[in-house]
Parts: structure tokens; sequence; C-alpha cells
């Protein structure tokens, strides 16, 4: 998942992970991320689903499909 949160840019790295709802809660308004799919879960729905990838495992590696961004 993109870890830029849609709504303001912050680190959705710095936030935590909600077992129960299998999402990734935003650390500065606690909006929250479905893990499968990026899917904005959060009511009201304010923002925009985040953006996500699919990956893959093997052998012990993790290989994600995502753009390479260059800034
Ligand atoms: S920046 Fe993530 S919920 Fe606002």
């Amino acid at each position: 998942m993109d870890d830029w949160c849609n709504h303001a840019g912050c680190l959705l790295s710095g936030g935590w992970i909600d077992g129960k709802r299998d999402c990734v809660v935003c650390p500065c308004h606690e909006y929250a991320f479905r893990l499968d799919d990026g899917k904005n879960i959060t009511i009201p729905r304010l923002c925009g689903d985040q953006e996500a990838f699919s990956l893959k495992v093997e052998e012990g590696a993790v290989f994600v499909n995502a753009p390479l961004v260059t800034k």
C-alpha cells in the first residue's frame, strides 16, 4: 500500500494495524484503510481509497508490484 495517506499526506508506516478490522490506521486523523486492497473503511468517508499493490512471497522473499517513484 502506498505509504502516503491520500487524505493529507501523513505516512501510514507511522500508524498502526487494527487486527479486528484488518486495516492500517493513519496516525494523523485515524482514517482506516483495508489491508487487502486499500479501501477506505472510515465512516464518514471523507477521502478516497488508498492505492494498494499486489505482492508475492517466494522462498522467503517479498516481491511488491509497485511503480518506481522518483522525486
Ligand atoms: S493524513 Fe491520514 S487520515 Fe489524515
